[in-house]
């Protein structure tokens, strides 16, 4: 089908639904473009408490649709397609928070949101870039048990003087852990005048570069505080960023960071999964109640 007719067609259907699109930032510019709300993890967790609709369809990874679903359990929550995964949150098993806690026994585990339903069960508190260091501030103790992102570990612990044990000890983000303080020194030779904005994703030596450090959703925030950007996240931020801001100069830092999960998603299959309601999220019960005590934490905290 043609790019016109899948747009007209997905806006029928989202109306013979009653469904709603939420996308993360890092969508394609295609996905983005017909996105009904568009944000950070923090803020489409927040939106997903809200939402009116029947039908949520989540352009996102399946740990977002997830928590979209564990928030909205009367609702139905669509994941276009199933090879939309997160690889960081994968890398955290259960049994890793288990061994911390024989270790740590009185430490809290605070969970990235980037984690499976399964583990944030066994979370005392979720978090997001955006509000990490204010929640763990908040905690009363000064060792956490912290996963699945070391290097958000590690911004977290230098913000707050606290001890965060990382679980697992190599958790980290692919796309993130590509940029290089090469890609740095390029920046600053290419744009001398700009400013980087580096997600707390990045290895740390990047971070200790970083003009800010923030989430997505700190970027849309703080770019109006400067004209040229080199931006150290996901490529199609980039993309996000020029459109909200045509006057501001934004670079990718690298080109080639780009998260597979989410370019996994096309409008094709926003088109097919509302048209065949696929692929509804699902999670037991007994698990969510667990895992939304964890997160409904987070945002009272946050
Ligand atoms: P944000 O919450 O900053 O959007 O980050 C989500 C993510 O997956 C970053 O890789
Ligand atoms: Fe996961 Fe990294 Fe992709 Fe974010 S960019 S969704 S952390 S793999």
């Amino acid at each position: 089908m043609e790019r016109e007719k899948l747009v007209e067609e997905i806006a029928r259907l989202k109306e013979e639904r009653n469904a709603i699109i939420m996308a993360h930032n890092y969508q394609l510019p295609e996905v983005q473009d017909i996105a009904d709300f568009l944000g950070d993890s923090l803020e489409l967790a927040r939106k997903a408490v809200n939402v009116d609709a029947d039908v949520i369809v989540f352009a996102g990874v399946d740990f977002m649709a997830e928590t979209a679903k564990i928030l909205n359990p009367g609702k139905t929550v669509l994941l276009p397609t199933r090879r939309a995964t997160c690889a960081m949150a994968e890398m955290l098993r259960p049994e890793h928070i288990i061994e911390a806690k024989k270790k740590y026994p009185d430490a809290p585990v605070v969970l990235y949101v980037n984690s499976s339903a399964e583990t944030k069960a066994l979370a005392d508190v979720t978090v997001t870039s955006a509000n990490a260091v204010r929640v763990v501030e908040k905690l009363d103790s000064e060792v956490i048990i912290f996963g699945p992102d070391k290097n958000l570990a590690h911004y977290v612990a230098k913000q707050t003087g606290k001890k965060v044990i990382p679980v697992p000890e190599y958790g980290h983000c692919y796309v993130h852990r590509k940029f290089t303080l090469e890609d740095v020194e390029r920046a600053r030779r290419l744009y001398p005048n700009a400013k980087l904005m580096v997600h707390p994703e990045c290895e740390p030596e990047v971070q200790e570069e970083a003009d800010v450090i923030v989430s997505t959703g700190g970027m849309i925030k703080r770019a109006p505080e400067w004209d040229e950007w080199v931006v150290f996240t996901e490529r199609e931020m980039v993309y996000r960023l020029s459109k909200l801001y045509p006057n501001i100069r934004f670079h990718p830092a690298r080109e080639d960071a780009t998260c597979i999960g989410m370019k996994a998603i096309t409008l094709n299959h926003i088109y097919e999964s509302l048209k065949d309601m696929k692929y509804a999220v699902e999670v037991p019960e007994r698990i969510a109640e667990k895992a939304r005590k964890a997160i409904e934490k987070m945002l009272e905290m946050s």
